[in-house]
């Protein structure tokens, strides 16, 4: 089990060259060496995004066959969401690349052991609950992980669930929760429209008896696409306006055929690295109506872009990048994931930006090594006050105010979370000088073939995988 996650895990993009020069220089494994200072030039291409696919693969054990999943990228995460099937006796087999065949004929109970060696590297775990109760009567859940970007309680989770008819038992393992009377439909107004709690409710609704109403949804493109899959499968779905959607329980759920929505989040990341380093780069699989929130901030610091039939096309069109103000929020707002790419460009506009992260109270800290690099950013734990917030309601007030334009130099760097790591290295590829970024493994969980694409956009660096 754990090693159908290893081999999902591992970037086959190593070349023998790349392995030879990393011998040479004495790099470490999961470190890169990039000489910066060159535009990134050319085109690459996404696939599915990690926030759906996985979750669409936790879709799946609600079925009685088979799914099949298109555009699946090879991600840790994906490995980890993969050995956790497994271990429920789910098989997941991969015919060809991209392609993902779920068969949860055979769900059994899993040792907890098993899972406990996956879960601690992914928060996806959680998601497992309602299609746990409902094929098994009984969910184990160790302890989390995920990225370091603040607390990232639980809580919504656990109190969805109580509101089906769920018991939830803490233990020093982890928390146990059964379902003794069954799970029944409810109404649930969500404090915040958090991504993964809205999943949740969906995950557990669909086969809970009776009708479900969950006002404060998350209405990400992502969940759109869980909800599209969940229909294929015989759920009854709807939506009225101001984010309450309504879930009618049904009796059985089949297997699915699905393409996976494309990672938003991943072009943003690409679009950032063109601004940053000057350069031309066509995100292929990128459509414009999932980034328009984007696009605009985009051009207003001065980007320019093109929409084509099979993407988008990002460049820095010369001239002077322009500062903006911006505040993460969630869908249709400014993702709190794009912000730490947005923020490497934004070090070499002219005047002083103000980023404002509402989703999570600590997700600025990729910013020290930014500095140590040369930018000119200062973190106001409780917010900017001057600056008219369009969104008020929460007390996560950090802001990241960037004063540019500073040249950044080369330093070593190395990644403390997903979105943050990304950003380091377009530091280091617009960096004068040598840089080297290590603990590239976190990378690995969110994009795909990373070090394929650096090369395929003519980066300078050499990679100890
Ligand atoms: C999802 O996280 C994504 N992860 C995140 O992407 C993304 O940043 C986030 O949504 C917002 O878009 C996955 O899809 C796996 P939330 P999730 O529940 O679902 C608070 C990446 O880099 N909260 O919407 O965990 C929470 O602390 C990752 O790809 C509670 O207080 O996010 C946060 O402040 C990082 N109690 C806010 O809600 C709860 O029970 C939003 O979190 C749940 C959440």
């Amino acid at each position: 089990m754990v090693d159908a996650a290893r081999s999902l895990t591992k970037d086959s993009s190593l070349t023998r060259d790349s392995e030879k020069a990393a011998a040479r220089v004495g790099l470490r494994s999961g470190e890169i060496v990039i000489h910066g200072g060159k535009p990134l030039n050319g085109s690459i291409r996404l696939r599915g995004a990690k926030n759906l696919v996985t979750k669409a693969m936790v879709a799946a054990l609600l079925a009685d066959t088979r799914s099949v999943l298109q555009d699946v990228p090879t991600l840790s995460e994906i490995g980890v969401v993969t050995g956790m099937l497994n271990a429920y006796g789910v098989e997941v087999a991969a015919p060809e690349d991209g392609v993902l065949v779920l068969d949860p004929t055979n769900v059994e109970r899993a040792q907890f052991h098993e899972i406990d060696a996956l879960a601690g590297s992914s928060r996806i775990p959680i998601l497992f609950c309602g299609p746990l109760l409902h094929r098994l009567g009984e969910a184990l859940i160790p302890d989390l992980g995920g990225c370091r970007i603040g607390d990232r309680p639980i809580d919504f989770h656990l109190n969805a669930l109580r509101a089906f008819g769920a018991v939830v038992d803490k233990s020093y393992e982890g928390i146990r929760i059964t379902a003794p009377d069954g799970l029944r439909g409810t109404n649930i107004e969500l404090p915040y429209p958090s991504v993964g709690a809205t999943e949740q409710v969906l995950l557990t609704a669909v086969r809970a008896s009776g009708v479900t109403e969950l006002k404060n949804a998350a209405i990400e493109p992502e969940i759109m696409d869980l909800i599209a899959i969940l229909q294929k499968m015989g759920a009854i779905i709807w939506m009225e306006p101001n984010r309450t959607i309504f879930i009618e329980g049904v009796d059985q759920l089949t297997g699915y055929e699905h393409r996976a929505i494309f990672d938003r989040n991943e072009a943003a990341s690409w679009a950032a690295a063109a601004l940053a380093t000057g350069g031309d780069i066509t995100v292929l699989g990128a459509r414009q109506p999932e980034l328009m929130t984007f696009l605009n901030v985009f051009r207003k610091a001065g980007g320019a872009f093109q929409v084509q039939e099979d993407g988008i096309r990002f460049w820095h069109p010369g001239g002077h990048l322009k500062p903006v103000q911006v505040e993460t929020d969630v869908h249709p707002g400014f993702m709190t994931d794009w912000q730490q790419p947005l923020i490497v460009a934004l070090t070499q506009a002219h005047g002083t930006s103000i980023v404002h992260e509402t989703v999570y109270e600590n997700r600025f800290g990729f910013t020290d090594a930014l500095i140590e690099m040369g930018a000119d950013i200062v973190v106001h734990q409780d917010g900017v006050a001057s600056v008219t917030r369009r969104v008020p309601r929460r007390r996560l007030e950090q802001a990241a105010v960037i004063t540019g334009p500073t040249p950044l130099h080369g330093a070593d760097v190395t990644v403390p979370d997903l979105r943050g790591g990304f950003s380091y290295l377009i530091a280091a590829l617009a960096a004068s000088g040598t840089s080297t970024v290590s603990n590239l493994g976190i990378i690995s969980r969110g994009y795909e073939h990373f070090i394929e694409k650096l090369s395929a956009l003519g980066a300078d660096f050499v990679y100890e995988g």
